[in-house]
């Protein structure tokens, strides 16, 4: 199982399961190509390494070569700011050269047509771009930069025309979740899915400062249920749990688990993300624990990888492997070591929205059974 980075991700991810089950190899991979931006968003958890020394191209190169030996299909590039690297235009070609399927994470404030005219004659799997707010007021309070909300929607506008395949994110905060609602009916007018993250963490150096910009859990769970697409999906969830298809507690997790490891998300098993100043992740977020490929090769720092995260276990105090709510819950250890430096202490945040979407989905429960006698 790898990391879903966006929707076009998870159908990859789909795949990679069905064929490559029981394979540890870096099918999938993200390169973080600087932590530089253009913004200054309120949140940005890339923030501690704009002053890194971005990895070189000839770098990047070497990594693109070694993982499209050890496997590579499909990747993304990220920042910071993609389109701030003046080598972009050579690293994405070389990686599509190189047969790898290539997503691109944007603000898209930067794109120009000659971006159009690239992606069209060298085809990009998606361009999953972030809306950080509806109106100019709300955008701008988070990006902190006066004039961006015109340079995106200008850019949407040339994306919309053009035909390449795009979505948008929307990463709701006290500063525009007055636009929540209005966000999921712009993705409806432009056709394309808008993706809600209801989630703030920490950045990557473990600065607790972004979550201070969260929702409650109370707010985060009334999107939950006042949107149709998100209550419909834990109405088929009480569905699915009621006629047996699926159970409680996920599959692969309760199998981790029972196993006795910590993460039971497949950390660093299919998947492999590259830091800008050249560090190799189990993940995006688990910047606590990097293999700098400056002082060793790749294949040492995927041994690394895997003893550090893949392999670890946990103490017998671990409560998400006893809990029976994990089903609604955002569960992620790499957060909790991020916010709490302890790989085992959950988040109430989670906690709390987990709580409220297991009472929900066993009263849809009681009213389907209510139903059916
Ligand atoms: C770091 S950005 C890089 C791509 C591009 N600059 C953008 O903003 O879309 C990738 C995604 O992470 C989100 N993000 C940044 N900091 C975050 C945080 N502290 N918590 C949750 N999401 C965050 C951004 O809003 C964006 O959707
Ligand atoms: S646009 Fe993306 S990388 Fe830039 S500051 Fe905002 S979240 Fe960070
Ligand atoms: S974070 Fe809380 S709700 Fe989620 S699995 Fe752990 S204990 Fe359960």
């Amino acid at each position: 199982m790898a990391e879903n980075y966006c929707l076009h991700s998870r159908r990859i991810n789909d795949f990679i399961d069905e064929t490559f089950d029981g394979v540890r190899a870096p099918f999938t991979a993200g390169f973080e190509l600087t932590a530089k931006c253009n913004l200054n968003c309120v949140h940005c958890y890339a923030k501690p390494g704009r002053s890194h020394e971005d990895m070189t191209t000839e770098e990047f190169k070497s990594i693109v070569d070694t993982l499209v030996e050890r496997g590579l299909l499909d990747a993304y590039f990220t920042g910071g700011e993609i389109f701030t690297r003046p080598d972009f235009e050579e690293l994405y070609l070389y990686t599509k050269k190189k047969g790898v399927m290539l997503s691109l994470l944007s603000n898209i404030t930067l794109l120009t047509r000659k971006h159009v005219d690239l992606f069209k004659e060298y085809p990009v799997e998606v361009i999953s771009t972030t809306m950080y707010g509806h109106s100019e007021e709300a955008y701008e309070r988070v990006t902190s930069v006066k004039g961006s909300y015109k340079k995106f929607m200008d850019a949407l506008e040339l994306l919309h025309s053009s035909g390449i395949r795009f979505e948008l994110k929307y990463v709701a905060m006290e500063q525009n979740y007055e636009d929540v609602y209005k966000m999921r009916e712009l993705g409806k007018q432009y056709g394309v899915p808008m993706v809600v993250i209801l989630d703030v963490h920490p950045m990557s150096d473990g600065s607790t400062a972004p979550m201070d910009f969260r929702l409650t859990p109370e707010e985060a769970f009334e999107f939950d249920i006042k949107d149709e697409g998100r209550r419909n999906f834990w109405k088929d969830v009480a569905k699915d749990m009621l006629s047996g298809e699926i159970g409680i507690l996920p599959r692969r997790t309760v199998e981790r688990f029972e196993q006795g490891y910590l993460y039971p998300c497949s950390i660093a098993n299919q998947h492999v993300f590259i830091t800008s100043d050249y560090k190799m992740q189990g993940c995006v977020r688990a910047s606590y624990r990097q293999f700098d490929l400056r002082k060793g090769s790749f294949d040492e720092g995927w041994e690394f990888l895997q003893k550090e995260f893949l392999d670890r276990k946990s103490t017998k105090d671990y409560k998400c492997n006893k809990c029976q709510n994990i089903r609604f819950c955002e569960h992620c250890v790499a957060n909790f070591m991020l916010t709490y430096g302890d790989e085992e202490h959950p988040d109430p945040f989670f906690c709390e929205v987990a709580a409220l979407r297991r009472k929900f989905v066993d009263n849809e429960i009681a009213r389907l059974l209510h139903k059916q006698a």
